[in-house]
């Protein structure tokens, strides 16, 4: 068969571990010839492409971002860009194209499958706010950047008895700042999911200090928003998806926790580090039997499905189940950090 690839989104650690799974299991064990669209979406309209081989990917696997380079393209947002796609993929001849990417690249591959595309996707994002999946890789990568990070905060805040508000990645779920919050013993984790209060995060922060030299750590998500009516956020550009550039809620908490405690605060922006760079053992290798069950989907002709972890299993689910709605962070998680607060 000849196997398209393309990554699309937001890129993140793991990408090319799933580039070097399908294309080796492909070429070598089914006899696929591989071919890469560059740049996501935006390679497929354009007809922007790079033959894959086993060769081409020794050595990526532990490397951070995508040898297919990324891009949050979206092809019903572009005129033509859905007949150019179609017309792309029947002149080079692709049998089956693999998706790799969060709710819109995949959101764009369900929609593709409709017009008769045989499509399978894989589920990344750093986010890890995909349905359907457990996990998606990256996540569990950014997760640790982000912990060694707040354990670097610690020691600095606890010098100068500071607070440090740092804001992680996560524009609709709290997944990261969730679990790095709690691994990184966050005195507060503020999350998209439930809109915070700041006279009870300062509360919480008054009570701590109150006890001593004390120094604190906030995590939040740049997608956490205050109590309707508390305080105002600042708003940015809107991509071809209709998300907004986020950004700007960890300086806003910093100056509102100063004024209203006097704690001397700083904030602290992880933003794209938490994106770059080499990816976990853990991820790594769940980007590998993604990769491996997406080319073996492709020839058991499991069209506008996703490869999933679910109990440790790799499963295929509807393609439409996994975009529909965002898997948000379970309540029971957060609070069971509650005890940890104040
Ligand atoms: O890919 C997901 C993500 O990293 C989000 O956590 C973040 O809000 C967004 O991408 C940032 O996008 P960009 O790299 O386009 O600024």
């Amino acid at each position: 068969m000849r196997v398209g690839l393309l990554t699309g989104g937001g890129d993140c650690p793991g990408l090319n571990a799933v580039i070097r799974a399908v294309v080796r299991k492909g070429e070598m064990v089914y006899g696929d010839e591989l071919l890469g669209f560059l740049e996501g979406w935006r390679g497929v309209i354009h007809d922007n492409t790079t033959p894959l081989n086993v060769e081409r990917c020794r050595g990526i696997l532990p490397m951070g971002g995508t040898i297919l380079f990324s891009s949050r393209t979206n092809p019903y947002k572009i005129e033509g860009g859905v007949q150019g796609a179609v017309s792309t993929l029947e002149k080079e001849g692709i049998d089956a194209l693999i998706a790799i990417g969060g709710e819109d690249t995949l959101g764009v591959a369900h929609k593709l499958a409709a017009e008769g595309i045989n499509l399978v996707g894989v589920p990344k994002t750093i986010d890890n706010d995909l349905s359907e999946t457990e996990v998606t890789f990256g996540f569990h990568t950014a997760v640790q950047i982000a912990t060694d990070a707040i354990d670097r905060l610690h020691s600095t805040a606890q010098s100068h008895d500071r607070v440090i508000v740092c804001e992680v990645m996560g524009r609709h779920a709290g997944w990261i700042a969730t679990y790095a919050g709690i691994a990184g013993g966050a005195a507060e984790i503020l999350v998209p999911e439930e809109p915070f209060d700041i006279d009870v995060v300062c509360e919480h922060l008054k009570a701590r200090h109150a006890k001593g030299r004390y120094a604190s750590i906030v995590v939040v998500a740049e997608g956490a928003v205050p109590k309707e009516g508390t305080l105002s956020l600042l708003s940015g550009e809107i991509d071809q998806f209709g998300h907004t550039r986020l950004g700007g809620i960890g300086a806003m908490l910093a100056t509102e926790i100063e004024g209203r405690t006097g704690y001397e605060t700083r904030a602290t922006v992880l933003g794209h580090i938490q994106r770059g760079g080499t990816p976990t053992a853990f991820d790594r290798v769940l980007a590998t039997r993604f990769g491996i069950a997406a080319i073996d989907a492709v020839h058991d002709g499991a069209f506008d499905h996703m490869v999933a972890l679910q109990a440790d299993q790799i499963v295929r689910v509807p393609l439409g189940d996994a975009v529909t709605v965002l898997k948000t962070v379970d309540p029971s998680l957060l609070h069971m950090a509650d005890v940890f607060f104040g």
